[in-house]
């Protein structure tokens, strides 16, 4: 089941990206959030344009994905960026997919007409994954980031919507 997020889903939320912060170079985040910067992040994303969705099995977090503003600027508000982290147990069966085409689904319903996703070097299957869904790769951004001491080029992957 495929939902907008809610507060008390911020435990299993935090329970599949925090290790990622903390271990992982999928993420340029280097830190944990804490329960008030997690309950801070869900009241940002308190938009219709910015959705926070959950895939769950009724008890658990499987999933999530959100659409973020990507610049303050009033302009550029029909650009969003996207993040989806899928439970290891859960990754391979199809929740990333329908996380992502309900939060499309939903971003373009509410006039957002390029996402953008920013992919770390070596993360080959989130850009498959991204791939698979049409997005293409617009540019890299080279030696852009440094997580646990490795510099790290970043790939700007984007999804137009046909929409004007
Ligand atoms: C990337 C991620 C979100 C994909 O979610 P998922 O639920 O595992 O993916 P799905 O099962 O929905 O796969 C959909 C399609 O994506 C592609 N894909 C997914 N995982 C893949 C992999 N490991 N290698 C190659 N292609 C992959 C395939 O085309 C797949 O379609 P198919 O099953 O018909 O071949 C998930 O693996 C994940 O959370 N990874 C760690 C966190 C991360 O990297 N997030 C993105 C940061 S930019």
């Amino acid at each position: 089941m495929i939902r907008p997020a809610v507060a008390s889903d911020l435990a299993g939320i935090a329970a599949i990206y925090d290790p990622e912060c903390e271990r992982g170079l999928n993420t340029m985040m280097t830190r944990a959030r804490t329960r008030e910067e997690w309950s801070a992040w869900l009241r940002e994303h308190d938009h219709p344009r910015h959705p926070v969705l959950v895939a769950t099995d009724g008890v658990h977090v499987l999933g999530w994905a959100s659409l973020s503003r990507w610049s303050e600027r009033e302009g550029y508000a029909r650009t969003a960026e996207n993040s989806v982290y899928v439970h290891a147990d859960a990754q391979g069966k199809g929740v990333g997919r329908a996380l992502m085409l309900e939060l499309l689904r939903s971003g373009e319903a509410q006039g957002v007409r390029l996402v953008i996703a920013r992919i770390n070097n070596g993360n080959e299957a989130s850009v498959r994954f991204h791939e698979s869904l049409g997005f293409q790769t617009i540019g890299v951004m080279p030696r852009c980031g440094q997580k646990f001491g490795r510099v790290i080029d970043v790939r700007i992957m984007g999804w137009q919507s046909t929409l004007e």
